[in-house]
């Protein structure tokens, strides 16, 4: 088992990453009382032993993008009053990053604050989504529209509820593992070029993975909790092409997938901008082995993709803020005019 551990906003906060990881899990509830676990309904048959190991009462919930609403947000309140959970008890969740989003705001929010445990049993959850203290629901609409910054005191990353899923559920996680390889340690994107989607599907390969994006999120979340210094945005790596691809798609592009191919072209980008060597084809092939799908930009609109690109929030004075890759684990923030990226963008058109 590994334990990391850092202050972040004068918080402690720890992430354990191992298997079986209930007994740490229950001296986190011994030390409270009344303690609540919301669990992903998904979870209820296949992880039945895990979820009676934690000692805590349970909770039911269907998870998902839909599960971030107003109506989810309800149930749990009524839930933690009905139960009288208490100012000193613990809220927990087992399950993805959409049931992580909702119990981490609930728990920001509930009593002005109560302790917060997370059991992300998503890849996506345990390496970023769970790391960093943002949560939030989704409002008419808007995705992440209200939310809050709130670290958990710890969070339990079992590398089991990965293995008895099937590598399949890994992509999305794994599209995010290697954007913060890319943007801080070209070791790990190393490593993502060696291996594939089956050779990484073992404990001692997953728990390498987890620790290392972990500990990348940590560093660039430490120090800039709040979002406030532009230094958090280097995680945005991948995601100013990706979002666009999602909405351009109308979300039939999954998030990993946008971002994966977010990150090719981003790179090509970079590279005719100046900041970097051409890197966009080991990222492609690296992508390419962990199944996750490529896209053929010449079947993208560039004008229509740029059009969703300009209501992004990292536009300033008409120019966007993009994360430019400066090589393999090393990446910046630079501005670039929408003209300039439709040129490139059809650039790469021609060049595929
Ligand atoms: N707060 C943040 O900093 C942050 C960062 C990144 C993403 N997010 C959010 O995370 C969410 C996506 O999280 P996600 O990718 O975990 O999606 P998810 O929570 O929707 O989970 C994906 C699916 O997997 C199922 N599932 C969960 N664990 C499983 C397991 N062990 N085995 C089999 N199935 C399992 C779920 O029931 C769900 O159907 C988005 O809402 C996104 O906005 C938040």
């Amino acid at each position: 088992m590994e334990v990391l551990e850092r202050t972040i906003n004068g918080s402690s906060t720890k992430i354990y990453i191992g298997s079986g990881l209930a007994g740490e899990i229950n001296k986190y509830m011994e030390k409270y009382g009344g303690n609540i676990t919301f669990v992903s309904s998904a979870l209820r048959k296949r992880y039945s032993t895990k979820i009676k190991a934690i000692s805590s009462t349970k909770s039911f919930m269907m998870d998902g993008e839909r599960a971030k609403s107003t109506a989810s947000l309800n149930t749990v309140f009524r839930k933690l009053i009905s139960r009288s959970v208490e100012r000193d008890s613990s809220i927990s969740y087992m399950g993805g990053g959409t049931l992580g989003d909702l119990i981490s705001y609930a728990a920001s929010v509930y009593k002005r604050g109560v302790n917060l445990l997370g059991i992300p049993t998503t890849l996506l959850a345990q390496i970023d989504s769970s790391i960093g203290g943002k949560n939030a629901i989704n409002f008419m609409n808007i995705k992440n529209a209200i939310g809050t910054f709130y670290n958990p005191e710890a969070t339990f990353n079992d590398t089991d509820f990965l293995l008895n899923s099937g590598p399949e559920m890994l992509r999305d996680g794994i599209a995010e593992a290697i954007k913060m390889a890319l943007i801080k340690d070209a070791h790990l994107f190393n490593y993502f070029k060696d291996n594939d989607l089956k050779s990484i599907y073992c404990a001692k390969s997953l728990e390498y993975v987890i620790k290392r994006s972990a500990e990348i999120k940590l560093d660039v979340v430490s120090e800039d909790f709040f979002d406030s210094k532009k230094i958090r945005y280097l995680l945005n790596f991948g995601h100013s092409i990706g979002h666009a691809l999602e909405s351009y798609s109308d979300n039939a592009i999954s998030h990993g997938t946008a971002v994966a191919n977010g990150m090719i072209l981003e790179s090509y980008i970079a590279y005719k901008a100046g900041y970097s060597a051409s890197l966009h084809e080991e990222i492609r092939d690296a992508i390419s082995r962990y199944n996750i799908p490529l896209i053929n930009f010449k079947d993208i609109k560039t004008d229509k993709l740029i059009g969703y690109m300009q209501n992004d929030k990292k536009v300033e004075h008409g120019k966007l803020n993009m994360v430019m890759l400066a090589g393999n684990g090393s990446a910046s923030i630079g501005e670039i005019e929408f003209q300039q990226l439709r040129r490139y963008i059809n650039l790469y058109r021609d060049h595929i």
